[in-house]
């Protein structure tokens, strides 16, 4: 048999792909108020309906863990009803979509949600940093109130339904966005637990929350197929923090191992370089890496058997038809950072499909 790589057919959370390349979650700051996509959305994600899977931007599972100005949820009508006409214009294009669950915790500002609810966090440490504000521009985050033990089942259960709201709206699985410094990433890392419950102190109970919300999401989804998680350990981000990364993560993985998942995306960055040879020997079910991918580095994961899947992100906002791309050899379009939040179409579902641009005049292809 020859060698796998990026685009050789695979198989991830139950579903057969026809390359191994992952869309990663991407926060794209274009939803309505309220926390409802928006109709350009639509278009964007239908687009890009050749990557293998497609993962989401970040979407609050609920209201109270949604921080950034214009992201979307997946908790009222509106907003699910919203959601399928998405996956239904993905679906029709033959791609398939899991959505990302992305619960702030205490990563927020008061101005960008539409509940009056506070921020909720593990323990009430205040992220040392600054978010973007449409109201008041940047601002220095919120402080956040610790979650009481009692009301953490009634957190959990948050991204059950949420679950069940995904797939009611239509999408072929969720991802829990344990990565980046947001609410389960908090749970895990010592410098936001600072917990002398269950959930606190030893990484057997700082791992807990994780472990929990993924035992619920599973049920809610019938199936460990269908759920699948991001990792990024000791990301320099939101100005998390934790005293021993390599523990509190092989202490993850080991637990979260034997459940079947869909798969495990681990995001590479700078302080461990060697995190994929750590957690790869740990974790005998679907493996996905990300952080800085091409089509040569992915090739070479895949073949290496370092990884299942490749997961890649910058490029998917410029280059719509990324596999098609790789599969023909073409050039790249660069991606423009300034439009990586900015409301609107420009920089979003302006960047045409190769084979669509090369049909065109020269003064549409600069876009
Ligand atoms: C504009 C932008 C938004 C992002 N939003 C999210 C997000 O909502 N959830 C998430 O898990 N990661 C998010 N990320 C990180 C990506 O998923 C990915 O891990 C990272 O960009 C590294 O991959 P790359 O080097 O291929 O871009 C975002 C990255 C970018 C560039």
């Amino acid at each position: 048999m020859p060698t796998a790589d990026l685009l050789t057919p695979g198989r991830i959370g139950g579903l057969d792909t026809p390359n191994r390349l992952m869309m990663a979650p991407m926060t794209r700051s274009r939803a309505l108020a309220g926390g409802v996509p928006s109709e350009l959305a639509i278009e964007y994600y239908a687009q890009r309906a050749s990557a293998g899977l497609i993962i989401t931007e970040g979407v609050a599972p609920t209201a109270v863990g949604l921080g950034y100005a214009r992201t979307p949820a997946v908790e009222t009508g509106e907003q699910i009803a919203a959601w399928k006409k998405i996956t239904d214009a993905v679906k029709a294009k033959g791609g398939r979509m899991f959505m990302q669950f992305m619960h702030v915790g205490r990563i927020g500002h008061s101005a960008n949600r539409y509940t009056s609810e506070p921020l909720v966090a593990p323990s009430a440490v205040r992220a040392n940093a600054q978010i973007w504000t449409d109201a008041h521009g940047l601002q220095d985050m919120d402080t956040p109130r610790a979650l009481e033990t009692g009301e953490i089942p009634g957190v959990i259960e948050g991204f059950a339904q949420a679950t069940r709201n995904a797939l009611e709206a239509g999408f072929d699985g969720v991802e829990l966005h344990a990565a980046s410094g947001y609410l389960p990433m908090q749970f895990l890392s010592t410098g936001t637990n600072t917990r002398t419950d269950g959930y606190g102190g030893s990484a057997q109970h700082r791992i807990r929350f994780v472990v929990e919300t993924l035992e619920a999401m599973i049920a809610a989804a019938g199936g460990a197929a269908k759920v699948g998680m991001k990792i990024s350990p000791a990301i320099p981000f939101n100005d998390i923090q934790d005293d021993d990364p390599i523990e509190t993560y092989t202490t993850l993985v080991k637990a979260v191992a034997p459940m079947g998942l869909g798969y495990l995306h681990v995001l590479r960055t700078p302080p461990i370089p060697n995190i994929f040879e750590v957690l790869r020997p740990l974790y005998p079910g679907t493996f996905a890496v990300g952080g800085g991918f091409e089509l040569e580095s992915g090739n070479r994961a895949v073949a290496s058997g370092l990884a299942d899947f490749v997961v890649i992100g910058k490029p998917f906002t410029s280059n719509p038809d990324l596999a098609e791309r790789f599969a023909g050899g073409l050039e790249l379009t660069p991606f423009d950072a300034t439009t990586f939040y900015s409301p609107g179409a420009k920089g979003y579902t302006d960047f045409l499909p190769a084979a669509v641009r090369a049909g065109e005049s020269d003064v549409a292809v600069g876009l």
